[in-house]
């Protein structure tokens, strides 16, 4: 059933056709479980190699799960995570962190989704008070939830400052891959920062896996435990192995990311200048974030599928996938025109 592209999310997009052949490859015979089988040797050793980590690739079932064990990595029980307010980990995860770990999340407020090294130090204040949960990681997201790229100058002063005060540093990287892809560079130059990171298969073309890589070799004992603990120890494995595998042969996580990064660049270039139309994030991954009046939004939501982020500012977002097309963009972007208030949509006619 053929139906109109959903700019909703890059979870709305199928997978990729080369990860279910791989998944059907490795729906041969029987193999080990729990991960003691040949695609999870090769998948993990692959990510481990991409990363250059030092430390061990754990793979889970979906992002929250990601997220929660690796900060579970970084902290004791009295300690606590330093992260944006907007953080998924924050907002969209249901308490995810509190309850299965019970730690203390420190939100912090930023314009664009980005801690900076004097917003941290600004949270720095309780330490060696009793009373007080001590911070002991950073928590940030590459991409942010605005869509927006830490730059590897940026990501050195977050490490080199968090390394100075004793705090381990944790990336979401649900959308790696397009950070990657924005910044132009490789997976390890981003993870050198990081102690523990995630990488995202799902929003890339996958059906549904992530990776934690472990950078740092003395964070490496008691994972194995802790992902079987918090659930996340597939017995099937070689379906998360292959998944990924499809992802890695002909660096395909790099080519539909980088796709996704263009559609965006092209609706947001599409949408440009349409009055009422107001850009609000610099567009550097597969996110555009936009204001619109609310009755734009509306009739533009009558037809089309896609997220309100912000109510009360009437902001949108907008996302693209690594199936999102030029024409999808192109049929979106017009509509954006055609439903926009008065002039635009007579100076369109
Ligand atoms: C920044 C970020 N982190 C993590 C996730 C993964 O969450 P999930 O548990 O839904 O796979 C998402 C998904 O939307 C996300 O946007």
């Amino acid at each position: 059933m053929a139906t109109r592209k959903s700019f909703a999310s890059d979870n709305h997009a199928g997978a990729h056709e080369a990860v279910l052949r791989m998944m059907a490859r490795a729906n041969a015979g029987d193999v080990a479980s729990y991960g003691d089988d040949a695609w999870t040797e090769r998948a993990c050793a692959s990510i481990q190699e991409l990363f250059g980590a030092s430390g061990g690739v754990f793979l889970v079932f979906n992002g929250t799960a990601a997220n929660v064990l690796g900060i579970s990595l970084l902290l004791r029980p009295y300690e606590a995570v330093i992260l944006p307010e907007g953080a998924h980990l924050n907002v969209d995860e249901c308490g995810a962190a509190e309850r299965v770990l019970g730690s203390k999340l420190l939100a912090v407020p930023t314009p664009d989704g980005k801690l900076t090294p004097a917003l941290i130090a600004g949270r720095l204040g309780d330490r060696g008070d009793v009373h007080r949960a001590q911070p002991r990681a950073v928590a940030i997201s590459q991409v942010t939830e605005r869509g927006t790229c830490y730059t590897l100058e940026e990501l050195r002063a977050l490490g080199v400052f968090c390394r100075s005060e004793g705090l381990r540093l944790y990336a979401d990287g649900a959308r790696l891959a397009n950070a990657a892809a924005w910044l132009g560079c490789s997976l390890a130059e981003i993870a050198g920062f990081v102690d523990v990171l995630s990488f995202g298969g799902t929003k890339n073309g996958a059906v549904g896996a992530e990776a934690v890589v472990v950078m740092a070799e003395d964070l490496m004992p008691g994972v194995s435990f802790l992902r079987k603990q918090q659930m996340q120890l597939a017995s099937k494995m070689r379906y998360l192995a292959a998944q990924f595998l499809g992802l890695l042969e002909d660096r395909l996580w790099l080519r539909n990311a980088t796709h996704a990064n263009l559609m965006a660049r092209r609706l947001a270039d599409g949408v440009r200048g349409v009055p009422g139309v107001e850009l609000r994030q610099a567009v550097e991954s597969n996110a555009v974030f936009a204001a619109l009046e609310p009755a734009h939004i509306e009739r533009l939501q009558s037809e089309w599928e896609f997220h309100v982020w912000d109510d009360a500012t009437h902001e949108v977002r907008w996302m693209t996938a690594f199936d999102t097309t030029e024409a999808d963009v192109d049929a979106f972007a017009a509509a954006v025109r055609m439903t926009a208030p008065n002039g635009s949509r007579a100076s369109f006619t």
